[in-house]
């Protein structure tokens, strides 16, 4: 079974992709963090994210053994990420890796942007998952406070405001629902209740699919 998650930053998509992957037994892949490592790799190298030469040797050069860095969930790497995600060239630089991913036998859950949309348009479960962005800014600051950043929930939503427009806005692969996706709005759920939808999604679903 092969689930495709995808949404706006802060959304909860990735907590619910974790969860989904344990509770069915899914190898998982955070999407995100192959562009947050491309971005990371980018400054490491004192080179510019704004340029599609250096973030492409970046994204080709990626070591997936590295993604466990807990430097990819800071502020100035995620919105680095998205602007190195913006490339073309980036994309196709990490498509195989993520079809690759999705394909392997017994299924997978992955989650992103464009998991439905492009790199996985056959998968068997869409999930689209959103909040408002006052929601998804104060969550994220939230987040980020816990982890010693000075950030205000003001700042963090000028910030997504900006990420979403980007993401949504980009030429390639840009981030929208897929027309089979199903929609799970968590503005005013827990984890518990919004994992609890999900799953729900997901086995109704499932009951649809034909027999492996
Ligand atoms: O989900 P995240 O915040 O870790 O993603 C970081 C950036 O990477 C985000 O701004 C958009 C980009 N991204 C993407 O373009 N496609 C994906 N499948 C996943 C993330």
């Amino acid at each position: 079974m092969l689930i495709a998650v995808d949404g706006p930053l802060a959304s909860g998509k990735g907590t619910l992709a974790r969860r989904l992957a344990a509770f069915y037994g899914l190898p998982y892949l955070d999407t995100g963090l192959l562009y947050r490592a491309t971005a990371r790799d980018v400054l490491a190298s004192g080179a510019d994210p704004h340029n599609e030469a250096d973030a492409v040797n970046a994204a080709r050069a990626l070591d997936i053994a590295t993604l466990d860095d807990p430097d990819l969930r800071t502020a100035r790497v995620g919105a680095m990420a998205s602007v190195v995600a913006a490339h073309p060239k980036v994309r196709t630089a990490l498509l195989d890796l993520q079809r690759g991913f999705a394909h392997q036998s017994g299924g997978a859950v992955l989650d992103g942007r464009d998991i439905g949309t492009v790199i996985c348009p056959d998968a068997d479960i869409k999930l689209w998952v959103e909040a408002s962005q006052e929601v998804r800014a104060h969550r994220r600051a939230k987040e980020l406070r816990a982890r010693g950043e000075t950030i205000t929930d003001a700042q963090m939503l000028a910030d997504l405001q900006e990420r979403d427009a980007r993401d949504a806005g980009r030429a390639d692969a840009p981030m929208r629902m897929a027309e089979d996706a199903h929609l799970l709005n968590t503005t005013t759920l827990s984890i518990d209740a919004a994992f609890e939808m999900a799953r729900q999604i997901v086995d109704a679903a499932r009951a649809e699919l034909p027999a492996d």
